[in-house]
């Protein structure tokens, strides 16, 4: 988070002093950091330089298409799980063969739009699934290129909302059913099984999950490779965890070292989906304090900005750090909860947070909210999202606009006879 940095007393991004954006902006806002996004990028690609991968960045964590652009720009390819995905992808230009899209439920309508645009890899989840691309692909004379997920049954240590490849979870195949589809691979024709893909949960510190996993793999494409099946495509998925609070995960340099050796003994070319390690330290989310409320247990900073806005600490109890966007003297540390103002009892932005106390009209920085922040935002309470700034050196560019009340009543309509008058009087 070095490209979020107290100047002075004044808390930047880049160089760009926060408190400035929210006079130009309001409150709540979420900042990105151009050179921190470019830097993780970049991170990861030197990392692995030696067998130069297809990072395609996981566009579930951040979406925004100014977010998209720039990484693409860089080379990045995307992973989607979506047609909207897909549809936010195509709109950044990103060329379709750097396009991966992964999914347990994809729809026969996405699929369809899939194999229209000629995507790189389907991350094919079932054999129904695989089944369907294969009918769809039939009618439309196409011959995708599909790599399988397979369960390897790894433990990730991480929240178990967010681990993915243990036995009793519903993504991947596991590597009986899966060696046999590559056994098989005629029968599935025109699709093309060409690759393998992993994805075993998401902020994961340490390598040794990833190692385990991958020597799995290794173990399966290597017994396939026997039987005369050759596999091109290696797909490690994303998980690669950041700093939130104490946790100490591998650097991008650490992970290469780990895992390279196993890699260079797979024929097959790399492609990794970050979508945390990239976005998440580089953005973070700017909200107002309303009112310091004392009750005789508690004391409660209530801010603009709850969980309609950045959900995580609500939905897995995750930590996010605090810094005041002034920094004042060192005022003593009052044992508080940072909470939103919507009406649930789980929405806290932090629980039983030592912060220097601020007073209302303060502004509050919530770091580690580039990914899974703006993404999972809704309008519950009917709140209207709040505005996406990027920041490149001193400039700032609102790359979405905070919506408006009339943004809260877009696309919804009241039937004719609710308009008429009196008609409740006629039904009652
Ligand atoms: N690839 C696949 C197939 C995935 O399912 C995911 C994340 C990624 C890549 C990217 O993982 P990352 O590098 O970002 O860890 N909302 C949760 C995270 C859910 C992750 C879902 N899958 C959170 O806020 O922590």
């Amino acid at each position: 988070m070095h490209d979020f940095k107290y100047r002075g007393r004044k808390l930047c991004c880049e160089r760009l002093d926060l408190a400035s954006i929210a006079e130009r902006v309001g409150t709540p806002f979420y900042c990105y950091s151009q050179k921190s996004l470019l830097d993780h990028f970049n991170k990861l690609k030197r990392a692995f330089r030696s067998i130069s991968p297809l990072i395609c960045f996981s566009m579930k964590a951040n979406s925004n298409l100014a977010v998209l652009k720039l990484l693409t720009r860089q080379g990045a390819g995307l992973d989607v799980v979506s047609g909207g995905e897909l549809y936010k992808a195509r709109r950044v230009g990103v060329p379709a063969r750097r396009i991966v899209y992964a999914s347990v439920g994809k729809t026969e309508a996405e699929i369809v739009y899939a194999l229209k645009e000629d995507i790189l890899l389907f991350n094919v989840e079932s054999v129904p699934e695989l089944e369907l691309i294969q009918r769809l692909a039939r009618r439309l004379k196409k011959r995708p290129r599909v790599s399988v997920r397979l369960n390897v049954e790894v433990d990730p240590r991480t929240h178990r909302y967010i681990a993915t490849g243990v036995s009793t979870s519903k993504f991947g195949l596991d590597l009986k059913s899966a060696r046999g589809l590559f056994l098989n691979s005629r029968h599935y024709v025109p699709a093309e099984l060409v690759g393998v893909h992993i994805h075993i949960g998401s902020q994961i510190t340490s390598g040794s999950p990833y190692a385990q996993a991958l020597r799995r793999v290794a173990s399966f494409v290597k017994d396939l490779k026997k039987r005369g099946v050759h596999i091109p495509w290696l797909n490690v998925g994303g998980g690669l965890g950041i700093i939130y609070h104490d946790e100490r995960p591998q650097t991008a340099h650490a992970f290469a070292r780990r895992v390279l050796p196993l890699l260079k003994t797979l024929p097959a070319r790399l492609i990794m989906e970050p979508g945390r390690f990239i976005a998440g330290p580089s953005g973070v989310l700017v909200t107002r304090v309303t009112t310091v409320k004392k009750t005789p247990r508690k004391t409660f900073i209530i801010v603009d900005g709850g969980m309609s806005d950045l959900l995580r600490p609500s939905l897995y109890g995750a930590y996010h750090s605090i810094w005041p966007v002034r920094r004042s003297s060192n005022g003593p540390r009052v044992e508080c909860d940072v909470v939103g103002p919507i009406c649930e009892s789980g929405d806290f932005l932090a629980r039983d947070r030592k912060l220097a106390l601020p007073g209302s009209g303060d502004l509050l920085s919530v770091l580690g909210a580039g990914a899974y922040g703006f993404v999972m935002a809704s309008n519950y309470n009917s709140r209207p999202r709040p505005p996406e700034v990027l920041v490149n050196g001193s400039r700032m560019y609102v790359v979405r606009r905070r919506e408006t009340y009339r943004d809260l009543v877009r696309g919804e309509s009241i039937p004719a006879y609710l308009r008429e008058a009196g008609s409740g009087k006629r039904e009652a």
